[in-house]
């Protein structure tokens, strides 16, 4: 392994940096025969490889971050018998997320001599790709099989409930729960992967990843990305530029313990979607199903992506415009007592598996593992998700096309000032 770990040394960011200014210096003979506006997009596209999103501040980052296009999601189990095995694994995961987002190598794990190395070095030659890497905490760091395994159980948070189960869910515990989740994202799947790799192998005795999950996004900008039913995803999200809104719905107050303040709480899903299925269904249905326009993205009864929906609107015949069970009405604000959630989603595809599908046609034989890795976030989960899930679980119409096979939640603290550790509140003597 050649990466050599120098605080000093230059980050990969910098040299991406000044090798793309040489070229455009040099002419770019390298470039061959191209057009202007080829030359514009690809430079574009450099420019947002080599952002890199800083790690430290009040809020974490992965968030409220413009989407990325990948993520990496991976969800751990504790296997350290000391809490101050944990809190030496938070300062080497929280020095090496810092790293790793500012395009360097992740480094060593000064406070545990046994882990060899300083970055398995498949990503020296990229940009840092605006990688975020965000952490939670899952009810099991707090007490798992009714044990207080740490001595943290008082510390709990009231919010970090155990999920209900839903009807409808098909859980596997492959794809469930865990005691720590980290996601990285990044506009290079590579670099996402990469950050989790190395936060395993600095993880060593203390923690083991129970389960792992890729996804992907439409490019974002402007343009609201599509997920693999072929229609925008995020349209009604409450504005991340917002921050009386994010204050409402996404971070953490002073009314939860210190060291959730300004954190969030995180529901990640796992919903197969029964493509097959869904792709024999008629546009027409597909809309009512989901009570937006598909091509568009505009509410049914609108015109534009961004009107407002009218729930109320009715037809000539006095049938609501939008069904009684389409999936917008039953998870609008209008309709669940004016609870809110921001939902930052990922598709996923994890290729074909013997299927037999829970809804008329039943269909049996190989078919797409593939759907969405719904993620969302909010300030409390019981008036958040739970809050609008409940409903909907009995009766949104998309339920047919989709099975949930992964669920947790995880509470992830508020952001790391330099010098502290993630979480570091909540291990510290007195913290609330
Ligand atoms: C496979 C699963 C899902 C798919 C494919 C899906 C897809 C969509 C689409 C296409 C929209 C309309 C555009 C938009 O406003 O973003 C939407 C809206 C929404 N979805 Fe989902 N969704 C899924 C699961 C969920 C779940 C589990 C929740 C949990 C509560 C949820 C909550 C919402 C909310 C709150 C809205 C905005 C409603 C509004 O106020 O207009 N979705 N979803």
């Amino acid at each position: 392994m050649s990466t050599k770990l120098d605080d000093s040394g230059p980050s990969r960011r910098g040299f991406l940096s000044r090798a793309s200014g040489l070229l455009i210096a040099s002419g770019a003979p390298a470039l061959g025969v191209v057009s202007g506006a080829s030359v514009t997009a690809a430079r574009a596209e450099t420019a947002i490889a080599n952002q890199a999103d800083p790690f430290f501040g009040p809020h974490q980052g992965g968030i409220l971050t413009p989407a990325q296009r990948h993520t990496y999601f991976a969800a751990f189990d504790l296997v350290a018998t000391q809490r101050a095995d944990i809190v030496r694994m938070l300062r080497s995961w929280t020095e090496a997320a810092a790293r790793l987002c500012a395009g360097q190598p992740a480094g060593p794990a000064p406070h545990h001599t046994d882990i060899l190395g300083t970055d398995a070095g498949d990503v020296q030659d990229l940009a840092p790709a605006r990688l975020t890497i965000t952490f939670g905490f899952g009810p099991g760091l707090f007490t798992k099989d009714g044990v207080d395994r740490y001595g943290l159980a008082a510390r709990r948070s009231a919010a970090l409930v155990d999920l209900p189960h839903f009807p409808g869910d098909q859980l596997v515990a492959e794809k469930s729960d865990g005691d720590l989740s980290v996601q990285a994202c990044a506009d290079d799947p590579q670099v996402a992967f990469h950050a989790v790799r190395e936060l395993a192998r600095l993880a060593y005795d203390a923690a083991q990843i129970r389960w792992v999950q890729a996804g992907f996004c439409g490019p974002g900008g402007k343009a609201t990305p599509r997920n693999l039913m072929g229609f925008k995803d995020g349209t009604n999200n409450p504005s991340t530029t917002d921050a009386a809104a994010m204050n409402q719905v996404v971070w953490v107050g002073q009314e939860g313990p210190r060291w959730m303040a300004g954190g969030s709480y995180l529901v990640v899903r796992r919903s197969r979607i029964a493509l097959e299925h869904w792709d024999r269904m008629k546009i027409a249905f597909q809309e009512q199903t989901v009570g937006r326009q598909k091509h568009s993205g505009a509410p049914l009864g609108g015109h534009h992506e961004h009107d407002q929906p009218n729930l109320d609107l009715n037809d000539a015949d006095g049938n609501p415009v939008t069904p009684e069970n389409a999936h917008v009405r039953l998870a609008a604000a209008a309709t669940n007592d004016g609870a809110r959630i921001l939902r930052r989603a990922y598709s996923y595809n994890d290729g074909a598996n013997l299927t037999a599908e829970r809804w008329p046609p039943w269909r049996q034989g190989m078919e797409f593992d593939a759907g969405l890795l719904f993620i969302c976030y909010q300030k409390d989960p019981r008036t958040g998700f739970i809050k609008i899930f409940e409903r909907m679980a009995k009766f949104d119409m998309l339920n047919q096309f989709v099975t949930v096979t992964g669920s947790a939640l995880f509470a992830c603290p508020g952001g790391v000032a330099k010098g502290r550790y993630i979480g570091q509140d909540l291990f510290e003597e007195g913290a609330a």
